[in-house]
């Protein structure tokens, strides 16, 4: 049985003359939870809008379940559902009636509105009007409106906007139980850590082109195997004296004299030892564990190679 329920393919969205996505390709299995990834304007939404047929794209293809979105829409949309940025109501109607109105959508699905706004805890908000919503609980209608005819691939564009830290908790499980039911799942954030609960893989986005795919288990092994994070005293003059110890190191300033470097455990005494010898105080140093994060930082240092053939080159 074929197990792919996504598959992208050199997705190309052009305004006029400025691709804003290149050539973008990947595949998504039953049951991943796949996390989307890129900097402010990278083309995270507009890759999810495509593929949630919200707009058109200009060359490649989508399929979703074997159906192709451009001939037939209505099937592979059938089994997709999402919340693409920040989801619309009527206010002047309960959440309740908003939902039965969206569950018109699927005439041939089994739904059970009360059960799914149950399960995103707005159980006794159902009955009153979306007007009266916190940003939260619109949210948790948004997943539920998503949720609703059970979609075998849902499209998550930053759910946890708007979401308070029970929120936040509910929804990694709500996502993980989905999961074990077989649903697929993509979902694009900007909370690295919070992916690194949920997700099993990551595709990175930079200026519309995909520079990174992959999966977090392969990811714990490679980038935490060689990432220390330094605190040191005096962070410009630990990273010149770092690169006077060893200018391939190219250690990373991160925040409140934090330094990122990677290499060999047995280099620490040395590297300590020449820090000592130039004046600068070492406060910690630890073991990276935050595997995105690093893996991140770390394309972030190749992006001027990005749309070259940056794909998978992360060992
Ligand atoms: N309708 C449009 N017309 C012109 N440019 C657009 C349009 N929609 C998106 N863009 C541009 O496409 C690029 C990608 O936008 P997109 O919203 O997909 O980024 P994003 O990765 O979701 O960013 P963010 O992290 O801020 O949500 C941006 O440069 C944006 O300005
Ligand atoms: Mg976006």
């Amino acid at each position: 049985m074929n197990s792919t329920v996504l598959a992208v393919r050199e997705l190309t969205k052009k305004i006029g003359r400025h691709s804003i996505v290149n050539e973008v390709s990947f595949e998504i299995r039953r049951g991943e939870i796949v996390g989307l990834v890129g900097p402010n304007g990278a083309g995270k939404t507009t890759i999810i809008r495509m593929i949630a047929g919200l707009i058109a794209f200009t060359s490649g293809d989508i399929e979703i379940n074997g159906y192709c979105i451009k001939k037939d829409m209505e099937r592979a949309l059938a089994s997709v559902g999402g919340i693409i940025e920040t989801p619309q109501f009527y206010n002047h109607m309960t959440g309740y009636q908003n939902l039965q109105l969206h569950a018109r959508i699927y005439p041939d699905a089994s739904i059970d509105i009360g059960q799914t706004l149950k399960r995103l805890e707005l159980e006794e908000a159902m009955f009153k009007k979306v007007s009266s919503y916190s940003l939260g609980m619109r949210q948790r209608l948004g997943l539920a409106q998503a949720l609703l005819h059970k979609p075998g691939l849902l499209l998550l564009d930053e759910p946890t906007n708007g979401l308070d830290p029970d929120g936040i908790h509910d929804l990694r499980h709500l996502l993980k139980d989905m999961r074990s039911s077989g649903t697929s799942i993509l979902i694009s954030s900007h909370h690295l850590t919070e992916l690194d609960l949920i997700c099993d893989r990551i595709l990175v986005i930079r200026k519309g082109a995909l520079c990174g795919d992959h999966f977090l288990q392969e990811l714990r092994s490679v980038t935490a195997k060689d990432g220390y994070l330094l605190e040191v005293d005096e962070a410009e003059q630990a990273v010149r004296a770092v690169a006077e110890f060893d200018p391939a190191l190219r250690p990373q300033h991160k925040e409140r004299g934090v330094l990122e470097i990677r290499m060999e455990r047995e280099r620490i005494p040395d590297l300590l030892g020449h820090l000592h010898n130039r004046g600068i105080a070492v406060y910690q140093i630890k073991k990276e564990t935050t595997s995105i994060e690093s893996y991140y930082t770390l394309l972030a240092g190749q992006k001027e190679s990005v749309g070259e053939s940056a794909r998978g080159d992360v060992s």
